[in-house]
């Protein structure tokens, strides 16, 4: 698995000094929760296009728009941006570096003239497990596809709250797909033959199977089309979305051909559910239905089977350094595929599926008795957030354990863009934060949902303790 959000380098410059700049720049995005970026999901394209949500549902749609003009600041993205070319020669081509590769250059007789190039070709690279070599953030590939994948799919959900066919949220998403898949001078080329590349020489100029989850938010963007196309959106045009079909045709050729591409479809952890997951998402972009199904299917069938055991644990994601991570990773990969099979095929029964008697909602319950301290892992506590919101609202919640669960996190579930889908979840009994603090966490309590949110003390106080989530989920994981 891979850098979540705001990835490598130290966690204080990059996280809170936005977040400050945040506070003092605009209270009134104090009503809302700070970016978050979630590993994986695929919001129901029919549900949100119907625009037919909750009432207790202001506080998410807010966040949802800041968060769509938040990651529309930072793009339009394109492979062409980056300063380093691939091996190729080809600025097209999409490149990443191994995180945890370092250069060990004792094999080069003059290193005081060795050019980040030079070095790249020809140093030997030793893998320090866990340790990200500050260089791979000089390549910003990845980082700009976690962000387009979130700006297409927030400002597809924003298009739909403005009620109209054509607004600057589609048109953000119409001129974000444009520029990284199809614009002629900026489009990226259908492969992933240098993500998370290994330097050196000899072989180390290729990439890896485990950089094909360096694009697993095809979920995200898939999700966010068909928003638009559901939705009848005039800005998403039948030309664009032509275009789209075409180069993800071509993507996917790569991905069942290429070496790295079956190397992780066939991969049994992780890797192999998230495989699974992009390409019932390109299958849908595609039009291809009865493909997503006939993926996603087969994965609760199969690799499903193989990973969840009756306690409900992943033993191939319980037995790596970051066990609580990992377990999380997957398991938000089951909830996108189920997700997908269920939005593909109504009749299907994902949720339902047993693997030794376990379903997905017995692996949120297992991993819900797991303290992360146990395994060093208390700054990803947060992760499991999303998971059991999305339990909570496809089983039900008749003990109120769900609800209780985030409920004492202090984390204001409720003002969250995921609460927008991952309905119902007891609804109105989750914290907002129009209230003020009730001290330690930040977290807020009591309250109605819409209007009159507090910007003062308690707000502060929560972003602080977001702060701490967002360092949280940007902590740096394993592969
Ligand atoms: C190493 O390369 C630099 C830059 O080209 C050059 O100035 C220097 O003389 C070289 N040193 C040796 C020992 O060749
Ligand atoms: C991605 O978004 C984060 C959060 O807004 C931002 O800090 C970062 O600079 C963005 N990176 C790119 C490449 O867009
Ligand atoms: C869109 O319609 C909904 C439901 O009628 C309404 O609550 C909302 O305020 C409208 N949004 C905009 C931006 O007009
Ligand atoms: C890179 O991978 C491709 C595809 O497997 C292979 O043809 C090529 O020889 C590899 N290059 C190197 C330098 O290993
Ligand atoms: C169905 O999915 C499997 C992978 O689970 C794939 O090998 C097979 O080719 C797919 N069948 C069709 C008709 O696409
Ligand atoms: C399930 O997997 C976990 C992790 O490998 C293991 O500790 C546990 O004993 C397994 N439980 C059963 C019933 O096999
Ligand atoms: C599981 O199956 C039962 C019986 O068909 C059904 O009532 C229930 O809603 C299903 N649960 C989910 C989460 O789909
Ligand atoms: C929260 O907002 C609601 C709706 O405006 C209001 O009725 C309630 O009093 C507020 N709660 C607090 C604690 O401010
Ligand atoms: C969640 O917290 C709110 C505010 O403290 C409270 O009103 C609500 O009853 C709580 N819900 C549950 C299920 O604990």
């Amino acid at each position: 698995m891979f850098p979540n959000v705001f990835s490598e380098g130290s966690v204080s410059s990059r996280v809170v000094l936005p977040l400050y700049v945040l506070l003092s720049v605009s209270r009134a995005a104090l009503a809302t929760n700070p970016f978050v970026q979630y590993a994986i999901d695929f919001p129901d394209p029919n549900y949100v296009a119907a625009d037919n949500y909750a009432p207790n549902l202001a506080g998410a749609e807010a966040t949802i728009i800041a968060w769509a003009e938040e990651m529309a600041s930072h793009g339009p993205w394109s492979v062409t941006n980056k300063p380093v070319v691939a091996p190729s020669g080809d600025k097209h081509d999409y490149m990443s570096w191994a995180p945890y590769e370092w250069a060990d250059c004792s094999n080069v007789k003059n290193t005081t003239a060795l050019s980040l190039s030079d070095e790249s070709k020809e140093c030997n690279f030793v893998f320090r497990d866990g340790q990200v070599n500050p260089e791979r953030s000089i390549i910003q590939d990845f980082q700009s596809f976690f962000n387009l994948s979130d700006a297409v799919l927030y400002n597809s959900i924003a298009a739909v709250l403005q009620n109209k066919s054509s607004s600057v949220y589609s048109q953000n998403v119409a001129k974000f797909v444009n520029t990284w898949f199809l614009d002629a001078d900026t489009a990226m080329n259908p492969n992933l033959n240098y993500a998370q590349m290994n330097r050196g020489p000899g072989s180390g100029q290729n990439g890896s199977y485990t950089g094909i989850l360096d694009l697993r938010g095809f979920a995200k963007i898939a999700s966010g089309i068909l928003i638009l196309r559901n939705s009848k959106n005039t800005d998403w045009t039948s030309d664009l979305d032509n275009q789209l079909i075409a180069w993800c045709n071509k993507y996917m050729d790569w991905l069942l051909t290429s070496p790295s591409g079956t190397q992780a479809s066939h991969a049994t952890n992780n890797h192999g559910t998230i495989f699974v997951s992009q390409f019932a998402a390109l299958k849908l972009i595609t039009k291809d239905t009865a493909g997503a199904v006939n993926w996603t299917q087969n994965y609760f069938s199969g690799l499903f089977q193989h990973q969840v055991n009756s306690t409900g644990d992943q033993p191939e994601e319980a037995s790596r350094t970051h066990p609580y991570h990992y377990r999380n990773f997957d398991i938000a990969g089951m909830i996108t595929n189920a997700r997908i099979l269920k939005y593909a095929d109504p009749t299907s029964k994902p949720w339902n599926t047993t693997a030794s008697g376990a379903t997905i909602q017995t692996t949120v319950d297992f991993l819900m008795t797991v303290n992360p301290a146990t395994t060093g892992e208390q700054d990803v506590t947060a992760e499991i957030y999303p998971n059991i919101a999305a339990v909570a609202s496809v089983y039900g919640d008749p003990d109120g354990k769900y609800v209780k669960f985030l409920n004492a996190t202090g984390f204001p579930y409720a003002d969250d863009a995921t609460f927008l889908w991952d309905q119902p979840l007891a609804g109105g009994t989750l914290a907002t934060t129009n209230s003020t603090s009730t001290g330690g966490s930040g977290g807020g309590s009591g309250g109605g949902k819409s209007g009159g949110r507090s910007t003062g003390v308690g707000a502060v106080e929560r972003i602080c303790f977001i702060a701490a989530v967002l360092m949280a989920l940007g902590f740096e994981l394993l592969l």
